[in-house]
């Protein structure tokens, strides 16, 4: 066994550590669904500080927020109304600092969500370019266009938004303006120098806070060629599966010159700051976000949008492993996060059978099991499989944190949480909701704010209703119920984040040989062996001391749809 990681990993020279985010296990919490101590139904900045115990319990090297600053919530607080502040019904900066100091005094890195596509139209910028002329330079910082059709009563381009409809937006002088997301988010024009020098100015303010890292949202997105004739949407889609840089919109190459001026920022600070780029890219363009020139390092969604299944999973970290190693940068790796369907949810739908279907309908069947089409059926219980669904889950989170590299969890996932799929039209609040009416259901099911305990008012989570709806099963799986249940999701976590810290020494990984195709086995350099059976019928583990396992043995032997640590 190497020198113990323990002692190389505490909390003292985990502060100072350069490569302290490597293989960091990083929480994700969306902050208005975690835990509301001022009593208004939405989780706060207090509310986090007061759960600091609870998140040091769990084992965790870093914590991740998504955005807490002021906001419309048109887009769940992805609108930012003012990126230097937080939002005054989440708290104050002086909240903020004392929060940032309570993870800090408990050994653990505290990294906030940045959002520089696009603003809130809230923000100040965005509502002095509504009231200036066309042509100015208040204008010049979003991207305004005249329409098309003899009065421009036509918008730019029939380019559709992600969360649907158009992606264009009329304002009452005649000009449109681009948003790439809801029309409360417009999307900023990267190619001026305001924009550049003012989000390093917000770099600089929360890294002078304290802040260890960033978490990049849509961080392809920035650079756009908008030069005219401006691409259909059909073409645009065609460029993109070229991935060479050519979409007018997505993943260009320029994006790159943007991250190498944060790198400069980020390298001036004692440990660096560091970074990891939300980009729905190919695989193949992932390192250029990931590079040490650039971000550091980028989300690997490879395993979140794979079945539960072994081929997929070894060929998923085989490359990825092999890319981390080419490139310099550690991999992530993660389930569950706050936009996609819960993964103990997804892993408890019915398989799709996608074999003699073409492309499309392989693509159409591949999306029908990320949930969305069951939530959207309206979320029929019978059809979901909730053990199965959590027994895999608990399988494939062991599976994950032994692998080399960053894991990336997200709230509640410690609980074993499914998806929350009874929430009523009225209760939504997700863009894509409104915007897809009988499309997508949207992404407030895996919002829902956290059950604490089993009893009261919002189990836990506040003093007053909570601001999304939380069903009655809640009560089951509050993390009172967990805290003192040795063999529930939550202790598993804990039990797995302890043990994971004797693998964070190094980053190697070996395959072991063995003849059933439903059943991976790898070893890492501290002698350690990992099982995942991914079959239905049990396995015989290979010789050792069982440390962990996602069920219990039977006889021995791992039983279906488990993974076990062996010494
Ligand atoms: C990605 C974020 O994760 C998502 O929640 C948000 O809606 C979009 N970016 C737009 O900011």
């Amino acid at each position: 066994m190497s020198a113990s990681p323990l002692s190389v990993l505490s909390p003292d020279t985990l502060a100072a550590d350069p490569n302290w985010w490597r293989q960091a296990a990083v929480y994700q919490i969306y902050p208005r669904s975690f835990y509301d101590a001022n009593a208004d139904g939405l989780g706060d900045i207090l509310g986090i500080t007061a759960k600091v115990a609870y998140l040091k319990e769990l084992g965790l090297d870093a914590v991740w927020l998504s955005p807490f600053y002021p906001s419309e919530l048109a887009d769940g607080g992805y609108d930012v109304a003012d990126y230097r502040n937080v939002d005054p019904r989440l708290g104050t900066l002086a909240d903020f600092d004392e929060m940032a100091a309570a993870i800090h005094d408990a050994g653990m890195k505290l990294i906030v969500d940045i959002v520089p596509n696009h603003s809130s139209d809230q923000h100040a910028w965005f509502q002095e370019a509504l009231a200036a002329e066309k042509g100015s330079a208040a204008r010049a910082r979003y991207i305004f266009r005249d329409g098309q059709g003899a009065n421009g009563e036509l918008p730019p381009s029939d380019w559709g938004s992600v969360f649907g409809g158009p992606s264009w937006t009329q304002v009452p002088d005649g000009q449109w303006y681009l948003h790439l997301f809801a029309s409360e988010q417009p999307d900023f024009n990267w190619d001026n120098r305001e924009i550049r020098d003012d989000f390093l100015k917000t770099l600089r303010f929360w890294s002078d806070r304290g802040v260890d890292g960033f978490r990049i949202d849509v961080a392809h997105a920035l650079t756009k060629d908008l030069s005219e004739p401006l691409p259909s949407q059909a073409q645009i889609r065609e460029l993109e599966k070229l991935n060479n840089g050519s979409n007018p919109l997505w993943d260009r190459d320029e994006v790159h010159e943007i991250y190498a001026e944060w790198r400069t920022l980020f390298n001036e600070y004692n440990p660096p700051r560091t970074a990891v780029a939300e980009a729905w890219v190919d695989q193949s363009r992932r390192a250029r976000y990931a590079s040490t020139k650039g971000l550091g390092q980028a989300f690997n969604f490879d395993l979140l949008m794979a079945d539960f299944d072994a081929k997929a999973f070894a060929s998923i970290v085989t490359k990825n492993l092999a890319e981390a190693d080419a490139t310099g940068a550690s991999s992530t790796w993660v389930f569950s996060n706050h936009d996609v369907v819960r993964h103990a949810t997804r892993y408890g739908l019915p398989a799709v059978v996608a074999e003699g279907l073409d492309e499309e309908g392989k693509e159409q069947a591949a999306k029908s099991q990320d949930g969305k089409a069951w939530l959207l059926a309206g979320g029929n219980e019978s059809e979901l499989d909730r053990e199965l669904g959590l027994r895999r889950a608990r399988a494939a989170t062991m599976f994950m944190l032994a692998l080399p590299g960053s894991a990336y969890l997200y709230q509640g996932e410690e609980l074993g949480l499914h998806e929350v799929s009874e929430i009523a039209p009225a209760e939504r609040q997700d863009p894509a909701f409104f915007r897809n009416a009988g499309i997508e259901v949207g992404r407030d099911g895996c919002r829902v704010p956290l059950p604490w305990t089993a009893e009261s008012t919002s189990f836990g989570f506040g003093d007053v209703p909570a601001h999304l709806p939380q069903p009655e099963w809640f009560a089951g799986v509050a993390a009172s119920v967990q805290d003192t249940d040795p063999t529930s999701t939550l202790n598993l976590y804990r039990k797995a984040l302890e043990l994971r810290r004797e693998l964070q020494a190094d980053e190697e990984l070996s395959w072991v040989e063995n003849t059933n195709p439903e059943v991976l086995h790898f070893v890492r350099p501290n002698g350690w062996n990992v099982v995942t059976n991914f079959g239905a019928t049990a396995v015989e583990l290979p010789a050792g001391t069982v440390v962990l396992s996602s069920v219990p043995l039977v006889d021995g032997a791992l039983p279906a749809e488990a993974t076990a640590w062996l010494v």
